[in-house]
């Protein structure tokens, strides 16, 4: 008789939240390997099998026992709890069979068999804190180097994720906790709420619900699933709830449109409608930056720029896109606008201004060059991946050269003599504007 392993997720530890499929997979293998606490969690189903308990540390033990059963023609099940595909046991155990030479078409069959996963079970304790997008992280750097997990963790925090935290701390592992929630402070309020749920559907259950800044001092153990909200997330009557939608972030666009929007179709926000819902606050709020739109969208200055570019205009703001084979004919058509201003931005918050002229620049390798007694500027041209002409009626004049990511790499302004913009550097520009849109039309 050919052996047979199945991989089983027995979900959170309470029988009723078991599958059928997870019990009739246990019922009806020889063998039952697992973690010891584990198999205390299935105690009940293991009458007349051979069990085989083994340690926390010894994963891939059980992958080549489950292996060495399996050849000798017995029915094995290798369970672990919640979802085995979940920072499981699946992975090692495909792993280890490969290794072995071991092919899905061979006699030995595999089958995984799913449960429902620590992410699920904590949040149908608290509420439903998973209604919208959301990732899960493991905190565990036993495998994943710590920049790795502190890295994603930053960029959850930033796209605005909710977080499920799975392995938050061990006796031994206590400070990822307090990094992690360093880090999502910096884009998530102090107030953001937290469910920290233990033991889910097991004995000792324990629920709190806490606010962001208070989650490092919580009681949290190996045995705990930390649920984060996203911005929002709110807590109503001992409930944590994630809304389904971002209606009420963007009200002040979606209100009028809220009628309108039709069950089954995009927002009138969505992939292409929101250029000229963000053509329509510029309208609106007269006085805003570049800078400042693209915080209150949340996206990147090239996603501004291309938005107002898709319009006719937006506001006192008008953008036209050069496209990157024309870059040099950028620059040459700066050098008929006099004294510029060039800015450059770091990420960390620092504006840099210049006083310069576009014929100073001289173009070494990948890099354009500017160097004077008072300052050297260089800047990465090969970074450059497009360039805007964008300018704010009788406030600002110039174009922005934007990277393949549609960050700001820099960008050039003509400068006003006197407080005011002469005529002459206007018709230049304007000259620029009708000369490269054209070129781009071609
Ligand atoms: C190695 S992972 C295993 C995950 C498991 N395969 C799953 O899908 O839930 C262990 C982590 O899962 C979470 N976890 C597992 N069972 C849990 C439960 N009953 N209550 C809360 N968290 C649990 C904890 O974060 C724990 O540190």
């Amino acid at each position: 008789m050919n052996g047979k392993i199945y991989l089983v997720g027995f979900g959170p530890g309470a029988e009723e939240h078991m599958s059928f499929k997870a019990k009739a997979a246990i019922a009806e293998s020889d063998v039952v390997i697992g973690y010891t606490t584990y198999i205390k969690l299935v105690k009940d189903l293991l009458d007349g099998k051979e069990v085989v308990r083994k340690g926390m540390t010894e994963e891939i033990d059980r992958c080549v026992e489950a292996y060495e059963q399996a050849q000798q023609g017995k029915i094995v099940a290798l369970i672990s709890s919640g979802d085995i595909g979940v920072y499981g046991m699946a992975g090692p155990t495909y792993e280890v069979l490969l290794q072995a030479g071991w092919k899905p078409s061979d006699d030995i069959q595999v089958e995984i068999v799913p449960g429902s996963t620590a992410l699920s079970t904590c949040a149908s304790l608290v509420g439903a804190p998973l209604t919208h997008d959301f990732c899960s992280i493991s905190l565990s750097d036993l495998l994943t180097p710590w920049p790795v997990i502190a890295r994603r963790v930053d960029a959850a925090g930033h796209a605005d994720f909710v977080i499920a935290l799975y392995n938050p701390k061990s006796g031994r592992r206590t400070q990822q906790i307090v990094e992690a929630q360093k880090i999502l402070l910096r884009y998530r309020r102090p107030d953001t709420p937290v469910a920290i749920v233990k033991s889910a559907y097991r004995r000792r259950q324990n629920i709190q619900l806490v606010r962001l800044d208070e989650m490092s001092d919580c009681d949290i153990g190996m045995l705990t699933t930390v649920l984060i909200g996203n911005s929002s997330t709110f807590i109503k009557e001992g409930l944590m709830i994630t809304p389904r939608g971002y209606a009420n972030k963007y009200s002040s666009l979606t209100g009028a449109t809220k009628d309108g929007e039709q069950a089954g179709i995009s927002l009138s926000m969505g992939l292409d409608g929101w250029y000229a819902c963000l053509r329509q606050y510029v309208e609106d709020n007269p006085g805003l930056t570049l800078e400042k739109i693209a915080e209150y969208f949340g996206v990147v200055i090239g996603e501004v720029l291309n938005a107002i570019a898709a319009g006719e205009s937006a506001g006192e703001h008008k953008a036209v896109r050069i496209q990157s084979e024309k870059l040099n004919d950028v620059v040459k058509s700066c050098e008929q606008w006099g004294r510029l201003r060039g800015i450059v931005r770091a990420e960390a918050g620092a504006v840099t201004e210049l006083f310069l002229q576009a014929q100073d620049f001289q173009l070494r390798g990948d890099w354009l060059n500017i160097e004077t007694e008072a300052f050297h500027c260089h800047v990465n041209w090969s970074k450059v991946d497009s360039a805007y002409l964008a300018c704010r009626k009788d406030k600002s004049y110039g174009v922005n050269f934007i990277d393949n990511k549609g960050h700001l790499v820099f960008r050039l302004l003509i400068t006003k003599q006197d407080g005011a913009f002469s005529t002459d550097k206007l018709e230049a520009y304007a000259q620029a504007w009708q000369a490269l849109a054209e070129k781009n039309d071609d």
